[in-house]
Parts: C-alpha cells; sequence; structure tokens
C-alpha cells in the first residue's frame, strides 16, 4: 500500500496580528517545530483519521460523507482539506480510500498553529499521491479555502508560513507574500499556559471596530505603519529598533483589548530582563510571548519569563516550509 509522509513547521505571528485579518500586512515566521502526517491509501471507500494530540483516534466516515453530517472538532481541518481536494480532484479506482495519522512535535494549545498546518499537509500529501504536483500558491489556495470553510474567518498567515517556511511579509489571502532573507532571530518564546479562541478574539475585536470605527480603523493603520517599519528594520538586522516596534505593537494590541494579566507580566519581566522588546504572538487572551533579545540577555530573559508564572518554548525561526520527508 502506498504511504506518504510530509510535514510543515509551525508559526509565530512576529507583528501584525488583528490588523492582518483588515488587510494590513503582517510579518510571519516559520519555526522549526513541525507536525508530521502520513497518508495511506486504502482498498475500501473510507476515510480513516488518528490525530491523538487532539483527541480523535480511530475515526472512521464513508467517503461519501466526507464533510457531512456531525464532524468531531479534532477531525474538521483534515475533514474538509480532503473534502476540498476531492472536489477538484475525485479518488480512482486505484485510491478508494484513504487513511491519515497526525503527529505534531507541538501541542495544539501553544497557538504554533497546528491546524493550518495538519491541512496544508493534507493537501501535500495529496497532491503527491494524486501526482498532480500542485505549485505552493496552489497548495495555499486550496488550504486557506478550508481554513476559511471551517473557521470562517482569519488572514490566512498561518497557511503560508506552513507553504513557503521562512520568514514572510504577508497580506490576507495571501494577496502578498514576500519572503525576507534574514539571520536567525534570537526569538524566545514563552507559552502563558492557556490556550487562546481565535475565533472568539477575533469577533471581540470586530465588535469593537463596530463600536468605535475611527478610532480602531486608526489603530490598523499605525500597525501597518510600524509593520512597514520593521520590515526595513529587520532586513538590516537592526534588532533593537524591531524591538521596539514589537513594544508599540504590543500597545497597540493591549488598546484592542486581547492582551491580559498574564502575557503583560511575561512581557514586562522580559523588557526588564533585557530584551530589545516583547509582545503577545497571535491572537490573543493566551496562548504565547515573544521576545527578541541580545544572546547575552537570553538566559536572564528566559528566567523572566519562568518567574512571570510562563514555560519556555525552545524554537528556532525560518523553518523549511511543508515537505515530502
Ligand atoms: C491569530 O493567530 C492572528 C489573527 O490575526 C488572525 C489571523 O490573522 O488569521 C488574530
Amino acid at each position: 500500500m502506498k504511504k506518504i509522509i510530509v510535514s510543515a513547521p509551525g508559526k509565530l505571528m512576529l507583528l501584525g496580528e488583528h490588523a492582518v485579518v483588515y488587510n494590513k500586512p503582517c510579518l510571519v515566521t516559520a519555526v522549526d517545530q513541525r507536525l508530521r502526517l502520513t497518508i495511506e491509501v486504502l482498498n475500501i471507500q473510507e476515510f480513516q483519521l488518528d490525530a491523538p494530540d487532539v483527541d480523535t483516534v480511530n475515526y472512521k466516515k464513508q467517503i461519501v460523507g466526507i464533510g457531512k453530517g456531525n464532524i468531531p472538532k479534532g477531525a474538521k481541518f483534515v475533514e474538509f482539506a480532503i473534502k476540498n481536494f476531492l472536489d477538484r480532484t475525485p479518488l480512482t479506482p486505484f485510491i478508494r480510500g484513504i487513511k491519515i495519522t497526525t503527529k505534531s512535535e507541538f501541542s495544539s494549545r501553544f497557538g504554533f498553529g497546528s491546524s493550518s498546518a495538519s491541512v496544508v499537509c493534507v493537501i501535500k500529501a495529496m497532491s503527491e499521491l494524486f501526482n498532480l504536483n500542485l505549485s505552493p500558491k496552489e497548495i495555499f489556495d486550496l488550504s486557506y479555502k478550508t481554513v476559511l470553510d471551517v473557521q470562517g474567518a482569519g488572514s490566512g498567515f498561518d497557511v503560508a508560513a506552513a507553504v513557503y517556511g521562512g520568514t514572510n511579509y504577508f497580506i490576507k489571502g495571501g494577496k502578498t507574500i514576500e519572503p525576507l532573507t534574514i539571520n536567525q532571530l534570537p526569538l524566545i518564546v514563552g507559552y502563558s499556559g492557556v490556550k487562546a479562541d481565535t475565533v472568539t478574539l477575533m469577533s471581540e475585536v470586530k465588535e469593537k471596530a463596530n463600536k468605535y470605527p475611527k478610532i480602531i480603523e486608526g489603530i490598523y493603520s499605525s500597525i501597518e505603519e510600524l509593520v512597514e517599519f520593521a520590515k526595513v528594520k529587520l532586513l538590516a538586522n537592526d534588532l533593537r529598533s524591531f524591538g521596539e516596534l514589537m513594544n508599540i505593537n504590543q500597545g497597540y494590541l493591549n488598546a484592542l483589548g486581547v492582551s491580559n494579566n498574564k502575557l503583560a507580566d511575561m512581557i514586562y519581566a522580559s523588557r526588564i530582563a533585557g530584551a530589545y522588546g516583547a509582545k503577545l504572538s497571535g491572537a490573543g487572551g493566551g496562548d504565547c510571548i515573544i521576545a527578541i533579545a541580545p544572546e547575552e540577555k537570553r538566559i536572564s530573559v528566559e528566567k523572566a519569563i519562568q518567574q512571570a508564572g510562563g514555560e519556555v518554548i525552545k524554537v528556532k525561526t525560518n523553518a523549511k516550509g511543508v515537505k515530502i520527508e
């Protein structure tokens, strides 16, 4: 039986979250903790899924029922990815059914984008299985459609990180995906211990924008300006300025209402311990903070994050995008 293994990296938002949902640019990096997916051909007309990291074991369904009925949370992204792929390219007499197994090097609670990484892996693996050789942009488009089908909103920055890897300047829906040639970033990641609900946070920000449209639009535009500026600073390897811009971005995220005490404690602790800058990364409300610090301050920043109640997660930036293993 044919078997293919693919892997895709997790991601961290560097700058520009939330504003990116409203067509402003963001900067995102792929991290070296990966999600691995195995696809096997079945000779029965079934879709089978084992994704223990998201509490889905021994999930089975008739191929005709894919995307229909009550789909458990842990199966949704993978099942809709298969559905969208099969709507484009139907099964053949040689590929009657498929079994998928996923295993992640990182917890789905970190906010590293395990759902998007699993969708991207499905599309890449199916493309390989059917000898389609889909381009990265085709993989991005089908994966982004899948994410929107499941969660209704989102910019697709996490999908871009999983497909392309590296560090990218990104605009919603892949209107721009510009790889930035930069060094490994001296990034320190602190996990808050709380899982953020991206969809809820996005809708809270939307409510705020409905109530105070001019003010929130002003914040998005300021974030846009700082992202443009930060991109230049990053390309010039001016990490001190980049860190200062992270701090400003954190101020705007605070104004949007997505920071909280735990995140703020870790952020201030990092700055006091010598980081150039620190901010929440992603939707807010939980997940992780990121700090950029000179190498000689790394240990004190890590300790400060731990003392503030966070868990330090070791990652390297600029990881490779989706690939066949
Ligand atoms: C969530 O990690 C980042 C948001 O900007 C949502 C998105 O871009 O899809 C809040």
